[in-house]
């Protein structure tokens, strides 16, 4: 079996091809949206989502092909978190994966166009059976029902509505929490599940475990970007450090201090490693996932 980090290069490699097949050429009209969306989609960011579906989706033993699909999804919708969370009206940051944020390259209605146009292309990937290779129709609602879910005022966007209702608040432990879990976690989530609905059997067992390793890694994502926001430097991260405290966000930072987010962090990580237990090596990539989460450095 090859190293993680070879195994990670090729899952993110053939996921920006996937992602550049999907996407609407630039030279299509109109153009300026066009090529904003691919400035937003590609040549940027881990692909961490597109990794947790692989690798959920090769436990299960989903075809890889299928996987681009869901795993394309999802990182399309994350994209479209990352560009609205950026513009003025939100977090109003002007650096995104070391580059210009789509609003600060292009204009404010082109990003919320460009969040708008991602967001539906994702779905519409999920949805088009001509490139969905053999997915059951059953298959495809599966996948769309739980990124929609993943995505709207339950999860994703009702976890921004509270990020911004919390500037300039003391949260408690468990409202954060909440907090954390929708903005963050409910894509991570759905990114490990839609690998999982890849596979041609569902094993319940699999999909419970898969589901409760991603929860907890999940939030410990968030708790880890929390820290790094506090401890790494704007070149290294390729996002603005120390913008939650610029901008008064309550954070594990703020909340539990430095010494206690990481220790949280670490009980959520062993938490994950837990839920994966009844599978011995078979689950390697996912526990290797966990850990680069947990030591990433932007
Ligand atoms: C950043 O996500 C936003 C959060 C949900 C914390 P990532 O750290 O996964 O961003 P990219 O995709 O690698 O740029
Ligand atoms: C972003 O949280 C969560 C989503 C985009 C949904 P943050 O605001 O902490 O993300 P960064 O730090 O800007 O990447
Ligand atoms: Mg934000
Ligand atoms: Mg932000
Ligand atoms: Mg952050």
């Amino acid at each position: 079996m090859t190293d993680f980090t070879t195994w990670a290069l090729d899952i993110q490699q053939r996921t920006e091809h996937a992602l550049e097949q999907l996407l609407p050429k630039a030279n299509i009209a109109p153009q300026r949206l066009h090529d904003a969306m691919r400035y937003a989609l590609l040549g940027g960011g881990k692909r961490v989502r597109a990794l947790l579906a692989h690798a959920a989706g090769s436990l299960c033993d989903a075809n890889a092909n299928k996987v681009d699909i869901a795993a394309s999804a999802v990182e399309m919708i994350h994209a479209y978190s990352l560009v609205h969370d950026d513009m003025p009206c939100m977090d109003d940051d002007d650096l995104r994966r070391g580059k210009p944020s789509c609003h600060k390259q292009y204009d404010d209605a082109t990003a919320l166009l460009v969040g708008d146009a991602l967001q539906t292309l994702a779905f519409q990937t999920l949805a088009t059976t001509e490139q969905n290779l053999d997915f059951t129709p059953e298959q495809q609602l599966k996948m769309l029902s739980t990124l929609t879910i993943a995505s709207g005022s339950r999860g994703m966007a009702g976890g921004q509505a509270i990020d911004l209702a919390s500037v300039g608040k003391e949260l408690t432990q468990l409202e954060l929490e909440y907090m954390h879990i929708h903005k963050t976690g409910a894509l991570i989530r759905a990114a490990a599940l839609l690998g999982a609905y890849c596979a041609n059997q569902e094993d319940k067992a699999k999909i419970a475990a898969i589901q409760q390793y991603a929860e907890a890694i999940g939030l410990a994502f968030q708790v880890v970007d929390d820290i790094l926001d506090t401890e790494a430097d704007t070149a290294t991260l390729g996002k603005t450090a120390g913008k939650d405290a610029d901008s008064n966000k309550p954070t594990y930072v703020t909340i539990l201090g430095i010494t206690r987010a990481k220790a949280l962090a670490n009980e959520l990580y062993e938490n994950a490693l837990a839920a994966l237990k009844p599978f011995g090596e078979e689950a390697l990539r996912l526990r290797q996932l966990a850990q680069f989460i947990m030591q990433r450095s932007f």
